[in-house]
């Protein structure tokens, strides 16, 4: 089980094609990100570049993308010098930003549940709202925190499993099994509540923090019948946050 991303990274690339990943996750982040034309725009928790070439897409005049794993920074670099769209990647971390006032949006899918305990999510939301010009937003997606991830029913159909160990509660480690053609690979984040979550973001600096439901895109239904998102939708795993610094 590893929350170090270069041995992974090739396999974290190919897990982003899964459905739910197409029309829940991309469908709600990128629709909450809305029209970027012409702004400046900071991805924290890149990976490989899955979401800072979408927000390059949605307009955005330049996009930077920050990774602590070399590995997934390579494979980003990899993919913008076969294509480039002019997105800088570098290696950092994000309890360790070096921006200040710069960004009118930060775009972070799955960092806040790298935080193991509330001293680093603090560290991760102070550099967020510090690289974010005042009215800038923040967009991003993580493991649920309003989810009792021990009760929550199977995601196997969806091609992934959750799994607790131990017990359940601040910095319990949750691990994700994704089911790829040739094979599991696992990740392992961790567990802060919502509470946690909105103390954080507010002493950072945040005035205003929504949390939003996830939403299927129009396409899912076509693709699948009509109750096989029901576990997902009624119980998510995930939850999208946006806030305004
Ligand atoms: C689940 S991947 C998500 C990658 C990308 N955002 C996506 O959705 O495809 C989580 C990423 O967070 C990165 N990460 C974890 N802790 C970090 C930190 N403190 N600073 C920067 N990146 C971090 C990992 O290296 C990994 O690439």
């Amino acid at each position: 089980m590893t929350t170090n991303y270069d041995p992974i990274a090739e396999q974290y690339q190919r897990s982003k094609q899964a459905p739910w990943r197409v029309h829940i996750e991309a469908h709600t982040l990128l629709g909450l990100v809305g029209n970027l034309q012409g702004l400046d725009v900071l991805d924290v928790a890149c990976g490989e570049g899955f979401y800072t070439r979408r927000l390059h897409q949605q307009g955005a005049a330049h996009v930077t993308g920050v990774d602590l794993s070399a590995g997934m920074i390579a494979l980003a670099q990899e993919q913008e010098q076969r294509h480039a769209l002019g997105i800088t990647y570098t290696v950092g971390d994000a309890c360790d930003l070096p921006y200040m006032n710069r960004f009118d949006l930060v775009a972070a899918a799955y960092l806040l549940n790298y935080a193991p305990d509330r001293t680093v999510l603090q560290a991760m939301c102070n550099g967020i709202a510090r690289s974010l010009k005042p009215g800038g937003r923040f967009i991003t997606v993580n493991s649920s925190p309003a989810l009792h991830f021990p009760s929550a029913p199977s995601f196997r159909r969806y091609g992934f499993e959750t799994e607790i160990q131990g017990p359940f509660g601040e910095g319990a480690p949750i691990t994700w099994r994704f089911h790829l053609a040739d094979g599991p690979f696992e990740i392992e984040n961790y567990y802060l509540d919502t509470a946690i979550h909105e103390t954080a973001l507010r002493a950072a600096g945040f005035s205003e923090v929504r949390w939003h439901a996830p939403q299927l895109s129009p396409a899912a239904n076509a693709e699948h019948a009509a109750d096989h998102w029901n576990d997902f939708m009624g119980a998510s795993p995930i939850a999208f946050l946006e806030c305004i610094r």
